[in-house]
């Protein structure tokens, strides 16, 4: 099954990826966590992107779509892959159904994280990652069970993300909603959207997305 996580920043398209790929042994392929470790590596792709997307702006098509080809090339036919933040742009769907078509893959189904705008600045102001395994918490929302150590790996350094305050993230809503929300119609008249209540509790979004795969 490949599928794609669509949603506003912090709409919990990470959390829920992370979670299909704990139950289902899905692939995530998230193009924010690629941009970000091209960054950290200073590759040329990571140079040109870091500026871009500490404006909270989108980096060019081709390099997103370029980078996401390379990673289905890596997946073995068996395996199901997610998309976390890709496609976000026309460009970008039209592109993903050509790599995928290339690949003798299809695209199963699309959710929808359906959240309130104000909300999501809380949920990403909140945020931050174990520097080791990059398991993901939050100061409210989920905090690790001892206080200050990873759940997963029993680190004690954790990290923030430089464009998670709010001024990037309001720019990161405005990119969404002029150029990511516009394909939503493309996948609806496809009959494959499904639209999930983001708003709700992890768990429970977790159900309503498993419902909706398993609904095939
Ligand atoms: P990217 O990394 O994709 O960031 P984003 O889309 O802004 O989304 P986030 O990762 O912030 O949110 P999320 O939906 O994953 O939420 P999460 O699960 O972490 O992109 C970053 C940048 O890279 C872009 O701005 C752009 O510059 C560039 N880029 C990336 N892809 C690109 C592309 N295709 N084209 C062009 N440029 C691209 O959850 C957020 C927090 O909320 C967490 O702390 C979590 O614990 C908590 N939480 C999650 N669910 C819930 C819940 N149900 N209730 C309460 N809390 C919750
Ligand atoms: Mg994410
Ligand atoms: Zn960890």
């Amino acid at each position: 099954m490949n599928i794609i996580l669509l949603g506003p920043p912090g709409a919990g398209k990470g959390t829920q990826a992370a979670k299909l790929v704990a139950d289902r042994g899905m692939v995530q392929l998230s193009t924010g966590d690629m941009l970000r470790a091209a960054v950290k590596a200073g590759t040329p792709t990571g140079l040109k992107a870091k500026a871009i997307m500490d404006a909270g702006e989108l980096v060019p098509d081709e390099v997103v779509s370029g980078i996401i080809g390379e990673r289905l090339d890596q997946m073995s036919p068996g395996e199901g892959a997610i998309f976390d933040g890709y496609p976000r742009t026309a460009a970008q769907a039209e592109a993903l159904d050509q790599l995928l078509a290339d690949r003798g893959r299809k695209l199963d189904r699309v959710i929808e994280l359906t959240v309130d705008e104000d909300a999501l600045v809380e949920r990403i102001t909140g945020r931050y990652t174990c520097a080791k395994c990059g398991e993901g918490y939050h100061d409210k929302f989920k905090q690790p069970k001892a206080a200050g150590v990873c759940d997963v790996c029993g680190s004690t350094e954790f990290k923030r993300r430089p464009d998670d305050n709010e001024e990037t993230v309001r720019t990161r809503m405005a990119e969404y909603r002029g150029k990511t929300a516009p394909i939503i119609p493309i996948y609806e008249a496809r009959g494959i959207l499904t639209r999930v209540d983001g708003m709700a509790d992890i768990d429970q979004v977790s159900a309503a997305v498993a419902a909706a795969l398993d609904g095939e």
